[in-house]
């Protein structure tokens, strides 16, 4: 998973967390990829799903201060993305075999495709907020 300038929504503080989201991921993946991750997997997955609980917040709190008006459907996408994560860090606890890379496959599609489709809203917005001040 790589940042792209195309991804910025526009709001530095937003970016910035995105563009930890993205080496964060980017980083397990590689660990993943050549087998140096074993027994702090589930550490590391839950690390980063804490990360993007706090980021979410954030996010969404930036979004009200905006009067957004897309928040409650924003809010229920990352409400969907947790608990399917949840469900899945369940399924590691229960000693089911998931496969780490396919997770991260997974979720590296669902945060490329959020924040490049449903992020990126939040720009058009901002501008519509700072032209209804002037
Ligand atoms: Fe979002």
């Amino acid at each position: 998973m790589e940042w792209y300038d195309t991804y910025s929504v526009g709001v530095p503080e937003i970016d910035q967390q995105h563009k930890e989201l993205v080496e964060l991921v980017s980083h397990l993946q590689s660990k993943l990829s050549n087998g140096s991750v074993t027994q702090e997997l589930g550490g590391a997955l839950r690390f980063l799903v804490d990360y993007t609980k706090r980021h979410f917040a954030d996010e969404e709190k930036f979004m009200a201060s905006i009067n957004y008006a897309e928040l409650p459907h924003h809010k229920e996408l990352h409400k969907k993305l947790i608990n399917d994560v949840v469900l899945i860090l369940l399924d590691i606890k229960k000693g089911k075999a998931v496969d780490p890379l396919a997770f991260i496959d997974f979720l590296t599609d669902w945060l490329i495709n959020h924040i490049r489709y449903e992020d990126k809203k939040i720009a058009k917005s901002v501008a519509l907020t700072s032209t209804n001040k002037r």
